[in-house]
């Protein structure tokens, strides 16, 4: 079965995504940009069938199987819904919502309808998080003690450095901490097995006033839509606009298993440009994991530290690896793998279909899917939730 998806939104994620569809064996059918004119335009540069006029005629089209919602953010609760209401299974890009609780109510609707639901928290499709992963599971770091690390980017490090990002009625109450500090959240809690049971954050947005011409996507690929931009946005070159959303946080957190940790989220940290960095700290050894080098580990021990390279995979790992060591893994790849896991997923859903056998809700007794789902994206939405929290009271949260 050929899957027929159509993506939502049309700027540097998606273009990964219509990478990856490809890559997973689907056919990228149709697109939707912010107008049907950019629609067309990116349909043309995403080599999909049919330009959309909008995005919820996209959500619920006959002629898709899958909807991929790459749109700011706070489009995707409203997109998600159309596309479950319509029997189509949903890839949608994080944060799935601007809440922990409305992250929950869609994690209830995709329960209740069957139907395929996911989140690229693609950090999880990286071979040496995967190895990473298996080694602490198999026992070989010991009793986990501290876990910590950072996520670090620079491409907001000025003032004159603008996106949909910075305005919270686009993309959310929460910035850096919602953009990148959940995929680390994320990726550190599916490593470990610990989950982050209570914190206290410090935020800043170190600063107050950007430039409101500097309003650019992230690729530079398409001029910001006019259906996401502020009024303040569409003011001269040389205005300024207020900001409220956070550019760095920093983060003390306890587990639910006893470990103790700490994280730093910052998007204005110059030469940084996408750096998620990560060490697991065991009674026996530390496993450690930098994004920027992502051919290799380090498995930290006080007679001897290893350094573990794409060649000597555990099966979890080797699963995904896609290409040889020496042949070097990137974004896309981990893009790539994520999608397979879900299109089989997808296909599988088609196949008791044909066969009547009706999947109907997924019942506790079955194995969590191998690919990040709502329910997973909505914990990192409850972890930002609390983050917020914490810092406007200054005091320690419990993530609900
Ligand atoms: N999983 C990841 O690693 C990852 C990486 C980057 C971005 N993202 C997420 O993907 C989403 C998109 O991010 P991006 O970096 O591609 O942003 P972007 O600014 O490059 O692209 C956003 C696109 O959405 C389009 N758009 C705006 N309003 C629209 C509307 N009403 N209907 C349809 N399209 C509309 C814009 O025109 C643009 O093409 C965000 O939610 C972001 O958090 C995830």
């Amino acid at each position: 079965m050929t899957v027929r998806a159509g993506i939502a939104g049309a700027g540097m994620v998606a273009a990964v995504h219509a990478d990856a569809i490809r890559r997973a064996g689907g056919a990228v059918i149709g697109v939707a940009a912010s107008t049907p004119e950019r629609s067309k335009a990116a349909a043309a540069r995403l080599g999909a069938d049919l330009a959309f006029h909008s995005a919820s005629e996209l959500a619920v089209s006959g002629e898709i199987d899958v909807l991929h919602v790459c749109t700011p953010n706070a489009l995707h609760g409203p997109l998600v819904r159309a596309a479950l209401a319509a029997g189509k299974h949903v890839v949608c890009e994080k944060p799935l919502s601007l809440t922990g609780t409305d992250s929950d109510e869609l994690v209830a609707l995709a329960a209740e309808s069957g139907l395929v639901n996911a989140v690229p928290l693609v950090y999880r499709y990286a071979p040496l998080t995967v190895e990473a992963r298996e080694r602490v599971r198999a026992g070989q770091i010991g009793a986990i003690r501290l876990i910590h690390g950072h996520y670090l980017q620079d491409w907001l490090a000025r003032p004159e450095d603008n996106n949909w990002r910075v305005d919270p009625a686009v993309g959310g109450a929460s910035r850096a901490f919602a953009d990148i500090g959940s995929h680390w959240c994320d990726l550190v809690e599916w490593i470990s097995g610990h989950r982050i049971s209570e914190l206290t954050a410090a935020a800043q947005t170190v600063l107050p006033r950007r430039s409101a011409a500097g309003h650019e996507t992230f690729a530079g690929t398409e001029a910001e839509s006019p259906a996401t931009r502020s009024p303040a946005q569409d003011a001269t070159e040389s205005a300024q606009i207020a900001v409220t959303t956070e550019d760095a946080v920093q983060v003390l957190f306890r587990t639910d298993r006893g470990a103790t940790g700490a994280l730093v989220v910052s998007q204005v940290s110059p030469g940084r440009k996408n750096r998620l960095w990560f060490e697991i700290d065991g009674a026996e050894r530390s496993v450690s994991y930098d994004g920027e080098d992502p051919e290799s580990l380090l498995l930290g021990g006080r007679d001897r530290t290893e350094i573990v390279r794409r060649d000597a995979l555990s099966p979890g790992a080797g699963r995904i690896n896609a290409v040889p060591a020496g042949h070097p893994w990137g974004y896309r790849d981990c893009f790539a793998a994520f999608t397979e896991d879900v299109y089989a997923a997808i296909r599988d859903h088609s196949a008791s279909r044909d066969h009547s056998t009706s999947r109907g809700p997924r019942t506790a007794a079955e194995p969590a899917p191998a690919y990040p789902t709502f329910a997973d994206a909505a914990r990192t939405a409850h972890i930002t939730d609390a983050v917020l929290t914490s810092a406007a009271h200054r005091s320690w949260i419990e993530v609900s």
